[in-house]
């Protein structure tokens, strides 16, 4: 289901990153699995918007429990999507879906058109999928800098001067701590570390678990400020995030689950307007 406004053939002012089409005020082509607005005929010359990522009604099982059923959702090339939905209703393994983690029993994963359903982890992570996990996963016993560098491990060879550059820009702290053990690290600095060890594989797709989980408001606004820099910066993304209000802040676009399945999809101004979903997530 695709929100519209009522009767509303009028799109929500996109955010400021998103391309607009000459004379700015028409939607771009919606992508085959959106509903189009009531007598909406497409203008010609529009933007074509790339599509990164297509799931195509996969359905994830652990075991025999069926988990995800037969969801379909994309990410165009520079956008920046959430996934909203509450505890156990499949957020993560469809993350896991996307990466490789596991595999749909049915449906496909679509790279840039190619069908990578098949392909291990590794194959994925080269191809420009990076992942923030759930709980970041850091290698405690390893320095700052040793997590980092296992980002760019299937860069072999290359000089990674210029990565730790940019990670340090962004993560300023992680460069007076490099050579801390990340498991003493406090919440905060090891979701840095879990960032910029996903940024150092050099994503074309940044696959965010929680990335707020478990930090102080300050640093859940002083995060989604980052998120928007990286975001900015060109890579698209895919977040899952329990804190709606916030993340559909930022977002281009939103798809909610409920028990495995997509239940609401739309620009994430409207959204934020939906009745049915600030009763039941927002407000959080
Ligand atoms: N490895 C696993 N083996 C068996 N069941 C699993 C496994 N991982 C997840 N599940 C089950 O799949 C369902 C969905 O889990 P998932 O982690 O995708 O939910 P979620 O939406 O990310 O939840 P949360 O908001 O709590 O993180 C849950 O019922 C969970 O118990
Ligand atoms: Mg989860």
């Amino acid at each position: 289901m695709t929100l519209l406004p009522p009767g509303g053939t009028t799109p929500p002012n996109p955010p400021d990153n998103r391309v607009l089409p000459p004379g700015g005020t028409t939607p771009p082509n919606p992508p085959d699995n959106r509903v189009l607005p009531p007598g909406g005929n497409t203008p010609p010359n529009l933007p074509q918007h790339r599509v990164l990522l297509n799931l195509d009604h996969a359905t994830t099982y652990y075991g025999q429990m069926r988990i995800l059923e037969g969801i379909s959702l994309h990410v165009d090339e520079g956008e920046l999507v959430c996934l909203l939905g509450g505890n156990a209703s499949g957020k993560s393994t469809t993350l896991k879906t996307i990466l490789g983690i596991v595999r749909p029993r049915s449906g496909r994963v679509l790279l840039n058109g190619q069908d990578v359903t098949q392909w291990p982890v590794p194959k994925r992570i080269a191809a420009g999928i990076a992942i923030v996990p759930e709980n970041r996963r850091l290698f405690g016993q390893l320095t700052v800098r040793e997590n980092l560098e296992l980002g760019a491990v299937l860069r072999k060879g290359e000089s990674l001067a210029e990565d730790f550059d940019r990670v340090h820009e962004l993560f300023p702290r992680l460069l007076e701590r490099r050579s801390q053990l990340a498991g003493t690290l406090s919440g905060g600095e090891q979701q840095m570390v879990a960032m910029g060890r996903a940024l150092m594989s050099h994503p074309r797709l940044l696959l965010m678990d929680e990335p707020s989980m478990g930090l102080s408001p300050a640093l859940v606004l002083q995060n989604f400020q980052i998120i928007k820099t990286i975001h900015a910066s060109g890579v698209a993304v895919l977040m899952v995030e329990q804190n709606a209000t916030m993340a559909l802040s930022i977002a281009d676009r939103g798809y909610v689950l409920s028990t495995g399945e997509i239940v609401l999809e739309g620009p994430a101004g409207e959204l934020l307007r939906d009745e049915e979903l600030k009763r039941a997530y927002l407000g959080r």
